[in-house]
């Protein structure tokens, strides 16, 4: 297990449409293995390949800094089935250090995907746990929180974004 650079803002690999996971094979286990012990060592609540510059359709969500007996859990290749309702919360994303944003977004979600042996499951969650799962979705087609701003907010934090785009 080896923690991973998280790649920054400004670097190409964030806006790929990251690629489907054929099989599940030791490269993937080690790839998710590393991602959550970089989550760890981030204290952030989700991590997605491409934030480690691996552009493979994998998120981490990680809400043991909020809930104790949470476990890391990986979404590999996941789909979202459904979402509801909409509720307004601040949010930051590990490839924006410094950058935090009241975003609106649903309230609950219903995603299916596979998990690393390789079984489908599906999960239902809400509040934070679903915009978590959310936002890492988000990552997996080149989307960034700095999207869902509005044109106001994001004036506002546009010579930040500038800075990180220059040093990535
Ligand atoms: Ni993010």
């Amino acid at each position: 297990m080896a923690i991973r650079p998280i790649v920054k803002y400004g670097s190409a690999v964030l806006r790929e449409m990251s690629r489907p996971v054929g099989e599940i094979t030791s490269e993937i286990k080690d790839l998710v293995a590393d991602m959550t012990a970089t989550l760890k060592e981030a204290g952030g609540l989700g991590l997605a390949a491409a934030q480690v510059g691996v552009s493979l359709r994998i998120f981490i969500v990680d809400l043991s800094a909020l809930d104790i007996s949470a476990e890391p859990k990986a979404f590999i290749n996941p789909e979202i089935l459904e979402t509801s309702g909409a509720t307004e919360y601040e949010e930051g994303c590990l490839s924006f250090p410094g950058i935090y944003q009241l975003l609106t977004r649903p309230d609950h979600v219903r995603v299916r995907a596979l998990g690393l042996d390789g079984k489908e499951f599906v999960e239902e969650a809400d509040g934070i746990y679903a915009r978590a799962i959310l936002h890492e979705y988000d990552h997996l087609d080149g989307v960034l929180f700095i999207d869902h701003f509005s044109t106001v907010s994001r004036a506002l934090v546009d010579r930040k974004l500038k800075k990180l785009a220059k040093s990535a």
